[in-house]
């Protein structure tokens, strides 16, 4: 129980990483917020939590729309307090080179994996500061490290995410708050299995990300999530500004996918 009374929110929590940090934090106590952009799926994640002995509520909204932040926020605030654990992982991936890559998905991409983030942290910052006490995971990714073909727009932000962390514990250690980014190498996930299935010879491209990382294979959702729920709880008390690779090796090994 090692969140056990925190109230935690994760953003894009009805499927992939976002659920298995969401599920791995109501196992160690914590009551948490299932935010996602639909109601059913984010209702469906929180009653399987509750099934499983947890608390959860399912407050869905676009993170990129102010007004809808603010709603789920507050209904949050309403039912289980004070928000202490934010983990900001809602993304989306637009795919191709700088040029390549419309203006409607770069801005998108924008609106989501950066603005998003600013509009969820400016919600849930002002109760940290109430309470003096707060960590924040910003979901980056080893794109935002190391250079990766075809992913332009989303690397970006996620670089974005990285040093948006290191930038905001300069703000906010003094006052309770700490902030980290995690950096997840390629992790099984839906949003894996989409990248793939556009790619002309999809088993073959898994096998070549399988191999670009160190260990040997990609990485698992419960792996991200073991390192989010250290940085979440009390043991962490020291870590904040810190990106943490979880990434099998893959950023020091620098392997790319051959076309
Ligand atoms: N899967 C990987 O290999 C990998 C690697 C590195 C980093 N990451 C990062 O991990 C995080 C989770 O990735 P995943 O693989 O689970 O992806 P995913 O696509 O399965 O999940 C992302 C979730 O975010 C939600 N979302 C998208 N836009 C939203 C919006 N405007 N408002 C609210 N929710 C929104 C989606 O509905 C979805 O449920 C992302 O930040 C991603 O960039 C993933």
């Amino acid at each position: 129980m090692r969140l056990a009374d925190k109230v935690a929110l994760v953003t894009g929590a009805s499927r992939g990483i976002g659920r298995g940090i969401a599920e791995r934090f109501a196992a160690e106590g914590a009551r948490v917020g299932i935010l996602d952009l639909d109601a059913e799926p984010c209702q469906a994640v929180a009653d399987a939590i509750m099934a499983a002995g947890g608390t959860a509520l399912a407050v869905a909204a676009d993170i990129s729309d102010p007004a809808q932040v603010e709603t789920a926020i507050g209904k949050l605030r309403d039912e289980f307090g004070t928000v202490i654990v934010l983990v900001n992982n809602a993304a989306i991936m637009p795919t191709g080179t700088l040029h390549e890559t419309g203006i409607e998905d770069f801005e998108r991409c924008l609106a989501v994996n950066l603005r998003g983030t600013y509009l969820v942290c400016r919600a849930v910052i002002p109760g940290m500061l109430s309470v003096g006490k707060g960590s924040i995971i910003h979901i980056a990714s080893v794109t935002g490290m190391v250079g990766l073909p075809g992913l332009a727009a989303y690397s970006m932000t996620k670089g974005g995410l990285i040093t948006l962390a290191r930038s905001m514990s300069t703000d906010y250690a003094g006052r309770g708050i700490r902030t980290n980014s995690v950096s997840p190498g390629t992790i099984d996930s839906p949003m894996l299995h989409e990248f793939l299935a556009q790619q002309s010879e999809p088993e073959a491209f898994r096998a070549q990300y399988d191999a670009m990382h160190a260990v040997g294979r990609v990485g698992r959702i419960d792996e991200v999530a073991n390192v989010c729920l250290f940085l979440a709880s009390d043991e962490a008390s020291f870590v904040t500004g810190a990106n943490y690779t979880v990434d099998g090796g893959y950023s020091v090994k620098g392997d790319q996918p051959q076309d």
